[in-house]
């Protein structure tokens, strides 16, 4: 990220004195997004509004919003919890689909421009890299619901920027996903004297949240449209990654961690996800875009917040 440093902040004078909205404003990424428009913008009015201000499946919830009139929709409101969306599909959809279809009434009513973050749970299994051009097939109803919601706004909304996103880690203890709930879950067993623990070799991209939330920043700064890949560098099953967060945070003289097969993870899940994952960014890099970092970096960087110091305490 360094080395385009200077140019970035040249073409983020583009996001100076613009209105955001970020919606699902108390989650992982709305948050990231918050941080790196605070650090990076100048004389911007950012709108970050969580679930019970603004309530996106529900229509009558816009209207104490109208004097907003954002420039800029960050869309990160959603029903993430794929396991959830299994059991309770009609939710998955109220909150996913009908919740996209609402922004898009409202992005056309005040010429705002969506950004909407996709999830790589849109694709299946690949041994290949899968890049823009592959198609899709979810193998979850959040994947369908996810890809639905981006198919129409791309039907549907010309002015919208769509970024499909690498599996994210940031925000600490409001992480739920898998560095989150791992980092937690050490720090119980290693309380509780448990010197092993077994985690499987499902393959995909861990991608810090604050990478990707700057990445997006200058997708919007440079007036981009359409659809990008977007996930760290390099990838590892959850099994090198468990390892790694042990290594960095200096715990391999309390727990080992062995491996075991992706299919033992899959049997406990509702939700299908496929075993081996991993994004090409072809589109950034072809346009000389691309500031994603590789995860060990991210990672180590993430690690090193207070936070998890104090989870081993
Ligand atoms: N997590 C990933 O690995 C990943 C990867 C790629 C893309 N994405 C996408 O990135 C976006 C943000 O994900 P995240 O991981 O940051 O999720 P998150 O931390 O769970 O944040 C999502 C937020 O949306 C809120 N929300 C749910 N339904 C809503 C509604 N009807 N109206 C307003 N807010 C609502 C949730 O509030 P409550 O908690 O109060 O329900 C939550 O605060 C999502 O669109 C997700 O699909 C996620």
């Amino acid at each position: 990220m360094n080395k385009f440093f200077q140019k970035d902040s040249i073409i983020f004078n583009n996001l100076s004195k613009k209105r955001f909205l970020i919606t699902g404003g108390s989650g992982m990424l709305a948050n990231s997004f918050l941080r790196q428009l605070k650090k990076y913008t100048k004389n911007t009015k950012i709108y970050c509004l969580s679930k019970n201000k603004l309530d996106v499946s529900k229509k009558n919830s816009f209207n104490k919003f109208k004097f907003v009139k954002p420039d800029y929709i960050i869309h990160c409101a959603a029903l993430v919890n794929a396991d959830l969306c299994e059991k309770k599909i009609k939710l998955a959809k109220k909150n996913i689909y009908d919740g996209t279809k609402n922004i898009i009434e409202f992005a056309k009513k005040n010429k705002s421009k969506i950004f909407y973050p996709q999830s790589f749970l849109i694709y299946k299994n690949s041994n290949k890299k899968v890049s823009e051009n592959t198609s899709p097939k979810p193998l979850s109803v959040y994947g369908k619901y996810k890809l639905k919601s981006e198919q129409l706004i791309l039907k549907s909304y010309k002015n919208s920027l769509i970024v499909r996103m690498g599996g994210f880690f940031g925000g600490e203890k409001i992480d739920n996903n898998f560095v989150g709930k791992i980092t937690r879950h050490l720090s119980s067993l290693i309380k509780s004297g448990t010197t092993e623990l077994k985690i499987g070799d499902r393959v995909w991209q861990p991608t810090y949240t604050e990478d990707l939330a700057y990445n997006s920043l200058v997708l919007l700064a440079h007036k981009k449209f359409g659809v990008y890949n977007m996930a760290s560098q390099g990838y590892c099953s959850f099994f090198q990654l468990t390892k790694k967060i042990v290594e960095f945070l200096n715990l391999s003289k309390k727990i080992k961690i062995k491996k075991i097969s992706a299919k033992i993870l899959n049997q406990k899940e509702l939700a299908k996800r496929p075993s081996r994952l991993i994004m090409n960014n072809k589109r950034l890099i072809r346009e000389g875009l691309n500031r994603q970092r590789n995860w060990k970096l991210s990672l180590k960087e993430y690690l090193s917040n207070k936070y998890f110091r104090n989870l081993y305490k």
